[in-house]
């Protein structure tokens, strides 16, 4: 027999509950679950994120730095927010221990001896719930030969996540034809946001990214594109933060890198610490000679 409890008496019947607003920019209105999952990915602290990009091989085989993930990649992950990657992975190479949010890789198709923009979804969400991801990952090929189609195919990730609750991080993909300018890339987020995306993977640009951030009603992340050197890809992060993005997801500029663990140190301190470039490098620098 359970022993009987007393009755509460401490109401607080002059104290009203408390509600706060969700940190995150348009995240407002979701439910429980996908707030929850995105307050993982993003840090409820600064509203920022350091991803890191690891899903190249679903398309491009095992490109430089991502030969051996067991030996080359897992040393960084205590480093990183979040990891991206594949289910492929995730399942075969990364310990099953890992408490950090994953971001799954949930489109694909054609190889890059073939048209990028034939991706299809290519992961069901009940294995993205079976997994235990905190985000799907999609790519939308805006003004690419298949454009219609990504969108669309974004749409029904977007229609799939929110029944259970998991978000969708629309990528707004490059072909070597599409253009990379602000006006390029104010369309192209702005449409993944318009049609369901909870937050958005782009590039940045030189010229006008506060334009982008400041028209997509979403978050956005800057991914960082082709290997450049140590101190450029910290400014890259460095400015792109201060022009609205709320973070990174970054693969070859840090998995590339000389040192890739002092890389991810020095974009730590960037993403987290506010830390200027110059610092920056200086950090990458010494924990580089180490
Ligand atoms: C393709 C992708 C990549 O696979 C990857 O995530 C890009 O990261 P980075 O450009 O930083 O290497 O999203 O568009």
């Amino acid at each position: 027999m359970p022993e009987k409890d007393k009755e509460g008496k401490n109401f607080h019947v002059n104290q009203p509950q408390e509600s706060e607003l969700f940190f995150l920019k348009g995240s407002n209105e979701l439910d429980w679950g996908m707030k929850n999952r995105l307050a993982r990915i993003f840090s409820p602290e600064d509203g920022r994120t350091i991803m890191l990009a690891i899903d190249h091989g679903y398309f491009q085989g095992p490109t430089t730095g991502l030969e051996r993930i067991d030996i080359n990649i897992m040393p960084l992950v205590p480093q990183a927010d979040t990891l991206m990657c594949t289910r492929g992975i995730l399942r075969s190479v990364v310990p099953p221990s890992l408490t950090k949010p994953v971001v799954i890789r949930a489109s694909g198709g054609p190889s890059i001896l073939k048209e990028l923009s034939d991706e299809q979804i290519a992961m069901d969400m009940e294995d993205c719930i079976r997994l235990g991801v905190c985000a799907t990952a999609i790519q939308v090929f805006i003004g690419g030969e298949y454009e219609s189609r990504s969108v669309i195919n974004m749409t029904k990730l977007v229609d799939a996540g929110l029944r259970y609750g998991i978000p969708t991080m629309a990528v707004t993909a490059v072909g070597r034809e599409m253009e990379r300018n602000a006006k390029y890339f104010r369309l192209a987020v702005r449409m993944c946001a318009e049609l369901g995306a909870h937050y958005v993977k782009t590039y940045y640009v030189d010229e006008g990214f506060d334009t982008v951030t400041a028209s997509c009603p979403v978050p956005i992340v800057i991914a960082g594109g082709k290997k450049r050197p140590e101190r450029d890809a910290l400014e890259m992060a460095y400015r792109a933060l201060q022009e609205g993005a709320a973070g990174v997801d970054m693969g070859r500029n840090i998995f590339q890198a000389d040192n890739p663990v002092a890389m991810m140190q020095a974009v730590r301190a960037v993403v987290h610490g506010g830390e200027k470039p110059d610092k920056a490098f200086e950090l990458y620098k010494s924990l580089k000679g180490k």
